[in-house]
């Protein structure tokens, strides 16, 4: 009779050749979850195989359904639809109620993610000192909030979407979703950014502020992406986490370090160099368990036709103030009726 290794028990369970893994734990007093019975419908019998995978009984057609919509790994598997022969170690997935809760919102959502080839770019903006000593709080959320909107502006057309905010920091994930080249399209939309900003900069001139500055980092390669959002009803996005992010940051850390305001990693920088100018290039340490060093590529400018991907929005400046405070008041009627 085979055995299964069952975590977070740590036991053992004997399995005969006729029964699903979810007969065999729930036999051996394991209360393993499954809210529909066993008819591969709630996905709450979920285990991950550790070993054995090999000993596995092949999903049913109903498990490859359910597995599908979910975008399960091959070793993640219905405990209410895998027979096995021979021994196998799993980790039971739903084990409390907010493993529930994971599994519900999967249920209604979708997907639960996956790994995805993406270009990321971190984008941090300073001043010429700190940004909240030099300036009163409401400069400094005035100057922000100009510069957000300058920048979701300058990256949208060229597909980026904007994956986190961390306080002055943007990080901006290019895929294949949205078109070809997601590092090119992430080089062409720094630069711009870095562009743009000279006409911020020209009008906080003029109201005596100081210039804003950019430093920015591009790195590519395979991310582990997960949907994210505040409530079950708002649409997910697909964000990236882990390893490449981490290294994103340190690179736009580097720029900070170097004096560059755009530095890309050796991935990225292999698939643009022969469309970018790149004057000079570092060593940055990637932390970890094992450091290592990695070379990144200052670059200063990009040549060719600019990849957009998506209409570009109009410009607020290009319509008169006039018509905009129209707008505006009809707005600000509509909420105060409400
Ligand atoms: S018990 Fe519901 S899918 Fe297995």
């Amino acid at each position: 009779m085979s055995q299964i290794y069952c975590l977070p028990e740590r036991r053992n369970v004997p399995i005969q050749e006729n029964q699903t893994v979810l007969e065999a734990l729930l036999a051996n007093d394991i209360p393993h979850a499954h809210a529909c019975g066993g008819n591969a419908y709630c996905s709450t019998c979920r285990v991950m195989i550790l070993e054995g995978i090999e000993s596995c009984s092949a999903p049913t057609a109903v498990e490859r359904s359910l597995n599908k919509k979910l975008e399960f790994p091959v070793h993640v598997r219905l405990a209410c639809q895998t027979r096995v022969q021979g021994d196998i170690a799993i980790r039971r997935m739903v084990t409390d109620a907010q493993d529930l809760d994971i599994v519900e919102r999967q249920s209604a959502e979708g997907a639960v993610g996956g790994k995805q080839q993406v270009a990321l770019l971190m984008v941090g903006v300073r001043g010429d000192g700190t940004l909240d000593e030099d300036n009163f709080y409401y400069d400094l959320i005035y100057i922000l909030s100009r510069y957000f909107l300058l920048a979701r502006r300058v990256l949208r057309p060229f597909g980026g979407k904007e994956q986190a905010s961390f306080g002055n920091d943007l990080l901006v994930k290019f895929s294949l979703d949205e078109g070809p080249e997601p590092a090119l399209r992430a080089v062409w939309a720094a630069l711009e950014l870095q562009r743009e900003l000279e006409g911020l900069n020209a009008h906080l001139h003029q109201l005596s502020y100081s210039p804003l500055r950019l430093t920015m980092g591009i790195h590519y390669g395979i991310g582990v992406v997960m949907g994210m959002g505040l409530g079950r009803t708002q649409e997910r996005a697909q964000h990236v986490v882990g390893r490449l992010v981490d290294e994103v940051q340190r690179i736009e850390l580097a720029g900070r370090k170097t004096g560059s305001s755009l530095l890309l990693s050796e991935s990225a920088w292999e698939l643009v160099r022969d469309r970018v100018v790149s004057p000079r290039n570092f060593n940055v340490v990637f932390g970890g368990d094992r450091d290592r060093e990695c070379r990144v590529f200052e670059v200063t400018a990009v040549q060719g036709e600019a990849p957009v991907v998506l209409a570009a929005e109009e410009p607020t400046e290009s319509r008169s103030l006039t018509s905009r405070l129209a707008g505006f008041m009809k707005r600000l009627g509509e909420i105060r009726v409400l």
